[in-house]
């Protein structure tokens, strides 16, 4: 394998991190589970949301939907109520379809199987192994842009593409420790290896970087591990469908309503934006009005 460490860095890099680990673990709330549902739960809250915003409602939510078979039984309005404040409300409505799948395809059990978590509706490959990993403690290795950032740098030393990230991760994976791994490499690159202003000086893993060691430009600037600039949200189509599920959750508007509501006054792309939430189930026309979808929103077997 090309970036492949030598084995005694591999070694040295896997106990440095976690000494560090075990030294100053932040204490978040899906990190004293095991609970399968409770690990998903998080996992699609922290895909697009940061840290200190996932915390109080995670709890707020998972208060609500203490289980996998009392989300699914709750009506799809009411999930995207309890995501108020989340954002990317699209997930929501996965997480719901989620929870009915797995109700009726795994009696109400989160799988511990990556081809089975993969095909829940909004489970990718990093969502399925960060279950694995975190609720199973199985040998996966969930791989985001912060660890690929992370294993770019201090362990290729070059830029990586995502499916090399991946086997990097598994290969430097300390067997029968993937949970504390796993939160270990995220906590280096949230809080030391950030994106724009490294603190190497502060960095428990310095001695045994691949970065570090061979200099020069970082490896994580180049093109495969570069997160995609975002486009500006404000003007956004996501920023309008913001505005209008956030009307929607306070009742149901008139087609009069929604430009306001939207906050848009464009009315083509507006109703684009309409009919592109009710294709994707977020809202429906009833009786004249569009409001959140009903309780059967998702088809149940
Ligand atoms: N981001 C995604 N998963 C996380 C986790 N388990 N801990 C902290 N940040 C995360």
């Amino acid at each position: 394998m090309p970036h492949s460490p030598p084995r005694a860095r591999a070694l040295r890099f896997q106990r440095l991190l976690l000494d560090w680990y075990a030294a100053q673990a932040r204490a978040l709330p899906w990190r004293r589970t095991r609970d399968p549902y409770r690990v998903l739960v998080s996992e699609i809250m922290l895909q697009q949301t940061q840290v200190s915003r996932v915390e109080p409602l995670y709890r707020a939510f998972l208060r609500r939907f203490p289980s996998a078979r009392a989300l699914a039984a709750a009506p799809a309005a009411e999930v995207l109520g309890a995501w108020r404040g989340l954002g990317y409300n699209r997930r929501a409505l996965n997480l719901h379809r989620a929870a009915q799948a797995v109700v009726q395809r795994h009696g109400g059990r989160v799988p511990g199987d990556l081809e089975a978590l993969r095909a829940l509706p909004g489970v990718g490959d990093y969502t399925a192994r960060a279950v694995l990993a975190f609720a199973f403690g199985r040998d996966a290795a969930p791989v985001d842009t912060n660890v690929a950032r992370v294993l770019a740098r201090a362990v290729a030393g070059a830029p990586l593409g995502k499916a090399q990230a991946q086997r990097l991760a598994d290969a430097v994976l300390p067997r029968g420790r993937a949970a504390e791994w796993g939160n270990a490499l995220m906590d280096l690159g949230a809080r030391v290896c950030t994106a724009r202003l490294p603190r190497c000086e502060d960095c428990p893993v310095a001695s045994a970087c691949a970065w570090r060691r061979a200099g020069g430009a970082d490896p994580a600037a180049a093109g495969a591990l570069r997160p995609r600039p975002q486009a500006p949200f404000a003007g956004s189509d996501r920023f309008h469908r913001g505005r209008l599920v956030d009307a929607l959750r306070d009742g149901p508007l008139l087609p009069g309503a929604l430009g306001r509501a939207a906050q848009l006054d464009d009315a083509a792309r507006l109703e684009g934006i309409v009919a592109a939430l009710v294709r994707e189930g977020m809202a429906q026309w009833a009786g004249g009005v569009l409001r959140l979808p009903r309780a059967e929103a998702a088809p149940r077997a």
